[in-house]
């Protein structure tokens, strides 16, 4: 479980996080979704460890992050694979050696065991035939999928999704969705996905978290969306051409009432 506790963040005038609190529970699917620049970057970053609050706690399984000395806290980042916002490849390495890198930065494993590791990766992804492309060959959809083909390489516990389907045609969206679903049920992992795309949020998540003016202003399941009462949260919504006719037909096909 990943539970963060109070936490506040600037970056020197600009107040980003004030006072969010959220819990992140074992085996589900959390959304997190706000307005560009409300600060979902940042808060999933905060989960990692890879930015520190100015005051608050992150736990994780119980171990606070903040506090911890670096070695624990790279024992801690083992746990999670992370899909950044832009994939964040290197572009000068292949895509196997882009999938190939935590294992061989963070694992003993033979380089026989890093090739069947990788592949056992791409297979997951649906990119069996590419390893030896470079990213700059690959279209936007397949380098997410490269970007989460290494995400999952070290079998983490956690996966953190920054805006996994954004710039995608419908039907990569779909296909990156229906992964995110296969990840959470076959490897049993918990799953964080910020997005703006709501019918991602309507596709993949238990639970949905909205940022607003520094702070988490609603947390809810997808169900309770539409009664919701926040007009930011409402405004948002309509502003993403999610109506309650697709929430209705989404839960009632997933046998679920609204
Ligand atoms: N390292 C940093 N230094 C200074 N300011 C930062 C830093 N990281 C983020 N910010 C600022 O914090 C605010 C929130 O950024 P963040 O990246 O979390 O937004 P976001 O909600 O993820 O937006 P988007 O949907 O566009 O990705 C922005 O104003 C951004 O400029
Ligand atoms: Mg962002």
């Amino acid at each position: 479980m990943i539970e963060v506790e109070n936490i506040s963040k600037s970056f020197g005038a600009l107040d980003v996080l004030e006072d969010v609190s959220i819990e992140v529970r074992d085996g589900e699917k959390l959304a997190i979704i706000g307005r560009s620049g409300s600060g979902k970057s940042v808060l999933m970053k905060h989960f990692v460890g890879l930015l520190q609050p100015d005051s608050g706690h992150v736990y994780v399984d119980g171990e606070d992050l903040c506090c911890a000395p670096y070695e624990q806290v790279r024992h801690l980042r083992m746990r999670f694979g992370v899909l950044f916002q832009g994939g964040a490849l290197f572009d000068s390495k292949t895509t196997f050696g882009n999938i190939a890198f935590p294992l061989r930065y963070f694992s003993s494993m033979t380089e026989d065991e890093i090739e069947a590791r990788v592949q056992e990766c791409l297979d997951l992804v649906r990119l069996s035939e590419v390893g030896d492309k470079n990213p700059s060959e690959l279209s936007g959809g397949m380098r997410k999928r490269v970007a989460l083909a290494r995400a999952i390489a070290m079998e983490p516990q956690y996966i953190l999704y920054d805006e996994p389907t954004s710039g995608l045609d419908p039907e990569t969206s779909n296909t990156i969705n229906d992964l995110i679903n296969h990840l959470a049920k076959e490897l049993n992992v918990t799953s964080v996905v910020i997005t703006h795309d709501m019918h991602s949020v309507l596709e993949v998540a238990d639970r949905v978290a909205f940022l607003h003016g520094n702070d988490l202003e609603w947390v809810g399941t997808v169900e309770e969306i539409h009664e919701c009462t926040n007009p930011h949260l409402n405004s948002f919504v309509k502003a993403s051409e999610y109506t309650i006719d697709e929430a209705s037909a989404t839960a009632s096909l997933s046998g679920s009432s609204v």
